[in-house]
């Protein structure tokens, strides 16, 4: 079976974009492959977190995690800093890392700017850690949003230098990115990606139906009146008819036949109440489980215990073969 592996940060809610981009896939991956998803804590500290509010949102991920339909069974699901090898595999590969790579990642950039008075060692090194998660089991597909795969190919070109330099080590892995969804943008200003740190242009999964209306109510469109899809002239109809898709299934073709003629005022209510019934489900279920503690700590030990068996197993590869003596 082929190997999977994706984790996302839990520095704010989930929102839209991540279960567009990301979460909706896995749980349509989990049943052909060999499936690792994780909660990535120790890349959130890469900028400041506040202590208390990381433990909650670490372990409510989880619950939406599993909400969204991903089964404990037939997945590893853990959370990152309870696997020590991903430091370890992470410090190593940083060694393996140019600092002119680093400098050239998208991520960093825009994070940098944002945080300006904090520029952190580890904010700028986090695409190592990035490729220790993936490496480390030997994954063959990471599924994510269009926005990280410039941090899979780093991770491919990383584990291209290590085994040239020693014998194949590590598996070559391949972003997975959706058709519909890669890129949700923001309700209230589309050229940029839909992301947690703009409330109101962000759909986050646990919002309620009522909140969800009023952000699509004021999503920006145009004056133009056409439901068709042009991301460089329509961006913000653009975007709305790709959250539809995503949301009902339907090709981008079907949903620009079936609002044709139609202003925005019958098509935003339509995509918004297709956002409401898609995301429904998933707060029930994770208002639920969240308040089973006892049920998702057994599940992020469960996961944590099997991820170390199989971190260790390349860890201790990759040691042997750089020259650090057995312990
Ligand atoms: P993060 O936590 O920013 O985002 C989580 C996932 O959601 C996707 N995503 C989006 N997709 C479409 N439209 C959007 N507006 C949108 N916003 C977010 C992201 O592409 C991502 O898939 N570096 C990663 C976390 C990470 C990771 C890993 C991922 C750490 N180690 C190993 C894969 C494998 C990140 O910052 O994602």
């Amino acid at each position: 079976k082929k190997r999977i592996f994706s984790g996302i940060q839990p520095s704010g809610e989930l929102t839209l974009g991540s279960y567009m981009g990301a979460i909706r896939n896995w749980v349509d991956l989990q049943d052909e492959y060999e499936c690792i998803y994780c909660i990535v804590d120790m890349h959130a500290i890469t900028v400041r977190q506040d202590p208390a509010l990381l433990r909650k949102r670490s372990i409510n991920q989880l619950a939406q995690y599993i909400a969204c339909g991903l089964d404990p069974a037939k997945n590893i699901m853990f959370i990152q800093s309870h696997v020590p090898q991903h430091a370890e595999l992470g410090w190593i590969l940083g060694c393996y890392t140019q600092f002119g790579e680093l400098s050239r990642m998208t991520q960093f950039k825009q994070k940098s700017q944002q945080h300006q008075s904090n520029i952190t060692a580890g904010l700028f090194t986090y695409p190592a850690l990035m490729a220790a998660d993936i490496l480390l089991y030997q994954a063959d597909m990471v599924p994510v949003g269009a926005d990280q795969k410039q941090h899979v190919e780093l991770t491919r070109d990383i584990a291209q230098r290590f085994n040239g330099l020693y014998s194949d080590t590590f598996t070559l892995p391949d972003p997975f990115i959706p058709k519909m969804g890669a890129r949700v943008m923001s309700l209230g200003n589309p050229e940029n990606k839909m992301s947690k740190s703009d409330p109101d242009g962000c759909v986050f999964l646990m919002d309620k139906p009522e909140d969800i209306r009023r952000k699509f109510k004021r999503a920006v469109t145009d004056s133009d009146m056409s439901v068709t899809f042009d991301r460089e002239n329509k961006a913000g109809v653009s975007n709305l008819l790709t959250i539809y898709c995503a949301a009902t299934g339907k090709t981008l073709e079907a949903a620009e036949a079936e609002f044709a003629g139609q202003g925005y005022g019958v098509f935003k209510p339509a995509v918004a109440e297709a956002v409401v019934e898609t995301l429904r489900p998933i707060r029930e279920e994770s208002e639920r489980l969240m308040k089973d503690k006892a049920y998702l700590e057994s599940v992020y030990r469960d996961g944590a215990q099997k991820a170390q068996y199989l971190a260790t197993k390349t860890l201790s590869k990759v040691q042997r073969k750089i020259g650090f003596v057995a312990r």
